[in-house]
């Protein structure tokens, strides 16, 4: 019998991923799906960015790279971080990886030991809990619901902080929910973690130019803690470079050659033609991709007046990413039938099988409750599931 680790055994399978197969397959079934459980957006790459690649590899950018990533990629995301970002990095401090996932796995594994604790405000994007439990670490969760806009408050923080936590790991704009800290909400978190300086913070700024409140605020840029956080980031989402694989993290020296020391036995590096597109999308800046984010927008305040036509859930305003995460808990413990609902992940599966409307639960993401809906699809698409939603909804007793 083939033997599994007990690493592997404890991990769960990733439920974002999980939830677009299993569209795939139903789709491919012939069911007419309408999938809002993806994670990333419907746009194509940008046409200067996918010329950048082509002439990579005509150019026979076609060997291994340095573990980090090229020097001028490197210098490419100091420029970003500078111009977009008010930070201060070197060469030194910045690594590129196969995405921002691969950022935060060497990130966890090369910080995190057994029974070291990692307080994760939650919703929390799906993967954080299981790379640290990977790392023998302990996620300690942190709950805020929509009463809260799902923003952790700096009692929560301090509350959850004790002699073992060793980093405070968030999103924002976050996935799943779409809510963007504000400057003075992040200060008032600041304020507290400036008293504990053996804590690192990770801040994942992936969802960054998704953003639909004004400029953007890194955690990083405030003195008492600039130190001792780490920024990640990537194409994925602002230049729709999903598949490219394509992330990165700035730290202080000795945490970014940690991480390049993990990455060296893991991966040896990302892709270099992703690598030299990538310089041209950072060089560029954000504006090229402003038509994206309008559309997001538009899309966000479409589904928003949708959702709050659906009778018993509740619905705030999310200001960034492309996400709803409605409290459905009207719902839970109603019947279809003889079927009981007995929480998200019951409401998501009978969504996807009786309304056609893939969606994610919240359980996926620490909170019970909610279900996730992506709005990175057409507009025809989000009218047609949310009355789809509607529907199942309302035939629940
Ligand atoms: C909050 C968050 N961080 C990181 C990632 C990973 O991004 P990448 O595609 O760069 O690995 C995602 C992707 O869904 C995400 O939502």
């Amino acid at each position: 019998m083939v033997h599994f680790s007990r690493r592997l055994l404890q991990m769960a399978e990733s439920e974002t991923l999980a939830m677009a197969r299993l569209s795939r397959e139903l789709k491919a079934q012939g069911k007419d799906i309408i999938n809002l459980s993806l994670g990333e957006p419907d746009f194509d790459t940008p046409d200067y960015i996918k010329q950048a690649a082509k002439d990579a590899i005509d150019q026979n950018y076609s060997h291994y790279t340095p573990v980090a990533g090229y020097d001028e990629l490197l210098d490419a995301i100091c420029l970003k971080l500078k111009r977009d970002n008010g930070l201060d990095f070197k060469r030194s401090q910045i690594m590129v990886s196969t995405g921002a996932k691969q950022c935060i796995a060497n990130l966890v594994m090369a910080c995190i030991d057994e029974g070291d604790e990692v307080i994760v405000p939650a919703p929390y994007w799906v993967s954080y809990r299981e790379i640290i439990k990977m790392a023998g670490g302990k996620p300690v969760e942190v709950l805020a619901g929509i009463d809260q806009d799902f923003k952790v408050s700096p009692e929560q923080v301090e509350k959850a902080i004790t002699s073992k936590t060793k980093m405070f790991m968030f999103s924002s704009p976050c996935n799943p929910t779409g809510s963007v800290y504000s400057y003075e909400e992040l200060e008032s978190i600041v304020n507290v973690l400036a008293k504990y300086p053996d804590i690192t913070v990770v801040s994942d700024e992936i969802y960054e130019l998704i953003n639909f409140v004004g400029k953007h605020v890194s955690i990083g840029s405030f003195d008492q803690i600039s130190d001792r956080t780490v920024t990640i980031n990537g194409l994925s989402k602002a230049f729709a470079m999903t598949g490219w694989r394509l992330g990165y993290l700035a730290a202080p020296e000795p945490i970014a050659k940690a991480c390049i020391k993990m990455q060296g036995q893991f991966t040896s590096a990302t892709c270099s033609i992703a690598q030299r597109a990538a310089i041209t999308a950072l060089t560029n800046g954000p504006e090229k991709v402003s038509n994206m984010i309008a559309a997001f927008k538009k899309r966000n305040e479409l589904t928003h007046q949708l959702l709050l036509e659906i009778p018993n859930i509740i619905v705030n305003n999310p200001q960034g990413a492309f996400y709803f995460f409605p409290d459905i808990s009207y719902y839970i413990g109603k019947s279809f039938g003889n079927t009981k609902i007995q929480n998200s992940d019951d409401l998501s599966m009978y969504l996807i099988h009786e309304a056609n409307v893939s969606t994610v639960p919240g359980s996926a993401f620490g909170a019970e409750n909610y279900i996730r809906l992506s709005y990175a699809t057409s507009e025809d698409a989000i009218v047609k599931a949310v009355e789809r939603i509607k529907v199942a909804l309302l035939n629940l007793k």
